[in-house]
């Protein structure tokens, strides 16, 4: 194992954090705000929010604007005690951060200030970057990469002795400019106070028009004040993104991420290229995710599990040793051995108990399957108590909907329940009681008993022969009882009067 998230418990605090997710995101083409778009289990701005959290910072600002009361209704989940402060209208970055500072004003300090669409940023390079800022005793610190593409981006310009000493945006630079490979994260510490006073003289004589967070390092450097840049260990640390391509392309670095450190943790994980997993999901040792298995949300996965192929888990727990085959589970609990699919579909509520087996066309919501209960084949069970070692035949159906309210049916310890069974809830089947197969079960089953609610049969003796004359089945029924005939010497009645049973 190595560590992901290194502790910054020694690193010195940010007073706050300012996070900028105003803009407007013209370029992802979206009704969705861009930093909502969502990779592995986190919005941009979840990403960015869970990165800087560990730093300890009192204060939390979310400079919000375009698409607002989505950002915010998001925030209210995700990040519930930050503040969103409302830039109304988006005249650059360097405004967005004024406003911000505008909303605490009695702060004081070190300020991280990071761009709202920068997911794969680490707690380690922020702590790295906020650590680089106090050690050099800095006013303003930004975070920049090498990369090699560095198109669209700020270009750090250094002096000879290797300073920098200022940012130029890609439309603003000159071809040599262009040329350097070094490049804004967008991602800074600065004091509080120095960063309010020079964010306050910014100019807009730049080719957008806007009053750019970036402008902020040049007059700092002209009048003296110390000032550095930290280059990230991992450029893709400082990936932002702009739109689709770049969005799937962060989701693919922040996957493999999360992948390698599961196969480092003991997880086999058989292909890479079509297993996709949460960075909020957990999966224990020996474990083995077959391909096409995507784990989301809350989802943990217990040691020497199985899951997929081709399964999609949602908020799911899966219990040590047990397996999720072909299948598609929200909110459900596997428990330890128990065993899903191929082909089940396990909705909210659904808690299998140590042992239990879901199989094949199977749909549970609601329900708790005992220790060692199998619901082998082709049923549904909806709202539902299920005690232990019970056996639901094929095709049972869970009747639970009156069409106005749910009903709960509980089912008691070693019942055997007849394929084709209609359980029409509310109702109980006692412990060890059966139902006969095709039976529709309205009433209450006692213990030991076996229940039979279907209408008995009838054998209507020469039908097909009167009714369906010259047909194969005619024929194929004439020549069995010929047949018939001669063996008992013509004592055979195959005309038949009908029957009963
Ligand atoms: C910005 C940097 C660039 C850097 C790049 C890194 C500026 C001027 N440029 O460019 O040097 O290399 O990030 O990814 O900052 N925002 C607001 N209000 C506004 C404008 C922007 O809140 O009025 C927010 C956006 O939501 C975004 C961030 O500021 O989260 C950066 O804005 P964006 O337009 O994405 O800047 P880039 O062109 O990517
Ligand atoms: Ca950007």
């Amino acid at each position: 194992m190595i560590a992901q998230e290194t502790s910054v418990d020694a690193a010195p605090a940010v007073a706050a954090v300012v996070v900028l997710a105003a803009g407007q995101g013209t370029r992802m083409r979206s009704s969705t705000p861009k930093v909502l778009h969502a990779l592995g289990g986190r919005s941009l701005l979840g990403h960015v929010l869970a990165a800087a959290e560990p730093l300890g910072a009192a204060t939390t600002v979310v400079v919000v604007g375009s698409g607002r009361d989505q950002v915010e209704a998001h925030l209210a989940d995700v990040a519930p005690d930050a503040l969103a402060v409302v830039q109304e209208q988006q005249l650059g970055s360097g405004h967005a951060a004024g406003v911000a500072l505008a909303a605490v004003p009695e702060l004081e300090g070190a300020v991280l200030v990071v761009n709202g669409d920068s997911p794969l940023l680490t707690t380690r390079t922020l702590g790295t970057l906020v650590a680089a800022h106090a050690a050099a005793g800095s006013v303003f610190t930004v975070l920049t990469a090498e990369v090699d593409d560095p198109t669209g981006l700020g270009r750090i310009i250094r002096d000879e002795r290797g300073a920098p000493v200022a940012i130029v945006e890609e439309r603003d630079a000159s071809d040599a400019q262009r040329a350097i490979r070094e490049v804004n994260a967008g991602v800074y510490v600065a004091n509080a106070a120095t960063l309010r006073r020079v964010l306050a003289g910014l100019g807009t004589s730049n080719a957008q028009g806007e009053q750019y967070l970036t402008d902020a390092l040049a007059p700092l450097v002209a009048g003296g004040a110390p000032t550095a840049a930290v280059r990230a260990d991992d450029p893709d640390d400082v990936l932002g993104c702009n739109d689709r391509a770049e969005l799937a392309a962060r989701r693919r670095t922040l996957n493999d991420r999360v992948l390698d450190e599961l196969m480092r943790g003991g997880v086999t994980v058989v292909d890479p290229q079509t297993t996709w997993v949460d960075v909020t999901c957990t999966v224990g040792e020996d474990a083995l995710l077959e391909p096409g298995t995507q784990l989301r949300g809350t989802t943990t996965v217990g040691p020497a599990a199985v899951v997929g192929p081709d399964s999609t888990l949602v908020d799911c727990s899966v219990a040590a040793g047990a397996s999720v085959v072909r299948s598609h589970c929200l909110g459900a609990e596997v428990g330890p051995e128990a065993t899903v699919g191929p082909f089940s579909y396990l909705r909210p509520g659904t808690r299998l108990a140590r042992g239990a087996k879901v199989g094949a066309f199977v749909e549970t919501k609601n329900v708790e399957v005992g220790e060692d209960s199998k619901v082998p084949h082709l049923s549904y069970v909806g709202d539902a108590t299920i005690g232990r070692g019970a056996n639901i035949g094929a095709a049972t159906v869970f009747v639970n909907y009156d069409g106005v309210a749910k009903h709960h049916t509980t089912v008691g310890d070693q019942v055997r329940i007849g394929s084709d069974t209609m359980l029409v809830a509310p109702v109980t089947v006692g412990d060890g009681a059966y139902t006969a197969a095709g039976s529709v079960i309205t009433s209450d089953v006692p213990p030991g008993a076996m229940a039979v609610a279907r209408a008995p049969q009838r054998n209507v003796g020469g039908w097909v022969r009167r009714r369906r004359p010259g047909t194969p089945a005619a024929d194929a029924a004439e020549a069995a009882e010929s047949r018939a005939e001669a063996l008992s010497g013509g004592r055979a009645d195959a005309s038949g009067a009908d029957t009963d049973q």
